[in-house]
């Protein structure tokens, strides 16, 4: 039986794709920061699937400790990672500073996933083929690269603090992908679509709320298409060799230019294990 770890699976795109990958009988671990909503989760999707290996984690991903000992509790708990699922992600209107002093959307998006990937990356390793797959966004298209002001401390804007974050996560996908290329581990992203979920009435005032809705009413797909491309590239024989790559409708697409600049990558990667003391 496979092993899947899938991050932000208590709602919306992730809660999806653990349920579908549950009736392929695959053991699910799912990560959220609500204890009693995790638990009725985990619950729900074995009862809906009738699969009973399905298990949980609780954390909240903005606080890199939590990162930290979710990676921990997963090593000593379960023997073997084949697919890791980094699909946690937020949006967050005002600039916000972590409890450990980071910006929160970097922190929650990218900074927790790159702890837990580094911190099971053995056993991953081990399990292989496996594969990991990093939830983006065409938002990373609106990312900037500015290492000098990586906690938008000059200028915060809600979707450039989001869109830093999804570009963070191509890059984190294309550097990830090199140093794994002889290891039968691939790395992934994907835009899912813009999906009909609520991840823009969390954390975000009335405005931000109205245009959510009627944007994602307007030009949104449900929650059953936004998790198409995540499941694609957990299952697809298609792409067992592809690694270093970002999707969209299950196709390989290109992404942004500053994405493709490999020494923005290692830049990132350099200052994300010194952020992360990994
Ligand atoms: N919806 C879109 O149009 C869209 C477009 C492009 C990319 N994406 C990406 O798709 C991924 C899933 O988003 P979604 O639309 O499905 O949003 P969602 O419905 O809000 O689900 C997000 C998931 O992440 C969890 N999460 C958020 N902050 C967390 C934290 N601090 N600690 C632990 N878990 C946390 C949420 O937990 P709770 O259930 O507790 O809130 C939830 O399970 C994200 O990475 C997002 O950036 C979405």
């Amino acid at each position: 039986m496979k092993t899947v770890l899938i991050t932000g699976a208590t709602a919306g795109i992730g809660k999806v794709t653990a349920r579908t990958l549950a009736k392929q009988n695959y053991r699910i671990v799912i990560v959220g920061r609500n204890k009693e909503k995790t638990a009725q989760c985990v619950e729900e999707i074995k009862t809906e699937s009738a699969n009973p290996h399905i298990h949980c984690l609780v954390g909240d991903l903005s606080v890199l400790d939590d990162a930290r000992r979710i990676a921990k509790e997963f090593n000593e708990q379960y023997e073997d990672l084949h697919l890791l699922i980094n699909n946690a992600g937020g949006v967050y209107e005002k600039r916000q500073l972590t409890v450990e002093g980071f910006e929160k959307t970097m922190a929650t998006n990218h900074l927790s996933h790159f702890i837990i990937t580094n911190m099971l990356l053995d056993k991953i390793k081990k399990s292989a083929p496996a594969r990991i797959i990093n939830v983006s966004s065409g938002s990373h298209f609106n990312g900037r690269w500015n290492p000098d002001d990586i906690h938008m401390s000059k200028r915060y804007r809600t979707m450039w603090a989001y869109g830093n974050s999804k570009l963070y996560n191509v890059l984190f996908t294309k550097y990830l992908a090199e140093h794994l290329k002889n290891d039968k581990v691939t790395v992934n992203c994907l835009h899912p679509g813009v999906v009909r979920t609520n991840i823009g009435n969390k954390n975000t005032g009335l405005l931000i709320k109205i245009f959510w809705k009627t944007f994602s009413g307007i030009r949104g797909i449900s929650e059953e298409a936004g998790a198409k491309t995540t499941l694609y590239l957990v299952t697809s024989p298609e792409v067992e060799n592809i690694t270093g790559k970002y999707f969209d409708k299950c196709k390989e697409v290109p992404s942004s230019k500053i994405s493709n600049d490999f020494n923005a990558a290692e830049t990132l990667w350099k200052m994300s294990k010194e952020m992360t003391k990994i």
